[in-house]
């Protein structure tokens, strides 16, 4: 049995680690430059600018019914959308500021109508919710704010106060957990609180103390308790979230204890929609980027940035159909499965997921061999072995494998599968192994 000794949180993240592959939406205004979600930052655009954003963010294609069916098609549980980006704009209708769509010819809550899309397909439902905030007066200029840079920049943020943002804050998260029904995660982004990037003695970063986490942790427990809450205000909570790159090994918190953590990537360099990115990642990266997740132990959020119009972009569309394929057969080897105990080494060119009882190895090609797959160490062990695309059965040799030439290998623990010499139909070949 794979018992990993997996650190306690306050919330419960019991039904998390057996979902284990989730939806991250990133969609505000950025969608229209559609140039990065940072693009306010990156190019350092004025309030007056950015606001022919607001006068024209007009998704009259979103169909959240149309997104929440495509992600559980790909296989995932669960989805985290943004309520607000560092931009400032709330896709929900706040009653603490005007800055939010149902003032833009959206005219209406876009969260709403996520939630109970989502909902309706069965998928457990989170909020993204940006602790930086580049359009509040009261947030003070720091060296990734916009106006960094403008001349009067440190007396504009002189008499900014952090309490009253940090109030703000406190306000909308209330407006979130209470209006929306049972939500399941609450995802926020992020803290940045040393000082080595600063240019002036007068901007800070930002962390725990500014956001005044410990209150407003606490006010997200109060109003839903049980819900799953990330790392990212500062204060350790439920979920680790390494963003990306693919970790090779189960994450750790500082005294060494295994984790409940969370891998986020995107389908290209970007969060939010950017129409000019030419990074996509090809099918067989994106499967093998959920499996080397599941097999150390973790979730992957995969992220979609929906264009202004409220629609999945095609190479979205396509990036998700990839999931669909593969998962539609091979899924059993995600949900309910982990890093495989420590008697069971992958073999050159493949990765191995177990069910958390123990009873079902996963053995992942990666690298399709020819013949035979020789895994030492599973001999005696087996009671039946299949691929799982198909559940065709897969004959193997033990102690030897069956060839008469010299040099072929055996060992006393040896395992040797019989594989086809023509790759099945599937991205990523799976052998489900029936354990003993
Ligand atoms: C980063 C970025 C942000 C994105 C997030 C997702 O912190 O600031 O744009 O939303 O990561 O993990």
């Amino acid at each position: 049995m794979p018992s990993f000794e997996i650190r306690k949180t306050p919330g419960d993240t019991t039904w998390f680690r057996h979902d284990r592959f989730g939806m991250f939406i990133h969609w505000g205004l950025y969608s229209m430059p559609a140039r990065h979600e940072w693009v306010k930052s990156h190019e350092k655009i004025s309030e007056e600018h950015y606001d022919k954003y607001f006068k024209h963010f007009d998704p009259d294609m979103y169909d959240p019914r149309e997104w929440a069916r495509q992600a559980k098609a790909a296989g995932m549980k669960y989805v985290v959308m943004t309520t607000k980006h560092h931009e400032g704009f709330c896709m929900f209708d706040s009653a603490y500021t005007d800055y939010k769509c149902t003032n833009t010819p959206a005219g209406r809550d876009l969260i709403r109508e996520y939630v109970d899309a989502f909902r309706a397909e069965g998928l457990r439902v989170g909020f993204y919710y940006s602790l930086i905030d580049w359009h509040h007066p009261e947030f003070p200029i720091d060296h990734i704010h916009p106006r960094r840079d403008d001349p009067d920049a440190e007396q504009k943020s002189a008499g900014r106060d952090m309490h009253k943002y940090a109030e703000y804050m406190r306000n909308q998260v209330t407006e979130l957990l209470t209006n929306y029904g049972k939500i399941d995660i609450l995802w926020f982004d992020f803290s940045y609180d040393t000082d080595a990037n600063n240019p002036h003695k007068w901007m800070r970063g930002k962390g725990a103390k500014e956001w005044e986490a410990e209150e407003l942790v606490a006010l997200a427990r109060k109003l839903q308790p049980g819900i799953i809450i990330d790392n990212r205000t500062g204060l350790e909570q439920d979920l680790w979230t390494p963003e990306q790159y693919q970790p090779l090994e189960w994450i750790k918190d500082k005294d060494g204890n295994l984790v409940t953590w969370e891998a986020c990537q995107t389908f290209s360099g970007s969060w939010g929609y950017y129409r000019d990115e030419m990074t996509w990642k090809s099918p067989e990266m994106l499967i093998q980027m959920l499996i080397n997740t599941v097999c150390i132990g973790g979730n992957l959020l995969m992220n979609v940035g929906p264009t202004s119009r409220g629609y999945l972009d095609y190479r979205a569309e396509n990036a998700l159909a990839a999931y669909a394929g593969w998962m539609k057969y091979n899924a059993r080897s995600i949900y309910g499965c982990t890093q495989a105990s420590d008697e069971f080494k992958a073999p050159r060119g493949t990765r191995l997921t177990q069910t958390e009882d123990g009873k079902r190895l996963y053995i992942f090609l990666f690298e399709y061999p020819f013949e035979f797959l020789q895994f030492p160490g599973l001999a005696g062990k087996i009671e039946y072995a299949q691929f799982l695309q198909d559940g065709s059965e897969i004959l193997y040799d033990e102690h030897k494998v069956n060839h008469f030439s010299e040099g072929a290998s055996s060992a006393e623990d040896l395992v040797a599968f019989r594989l086809p010499v023509v790759k099945p139909n599937t991205l990523v070949p799976v052998i489900e192994v029936f354990l003993k």
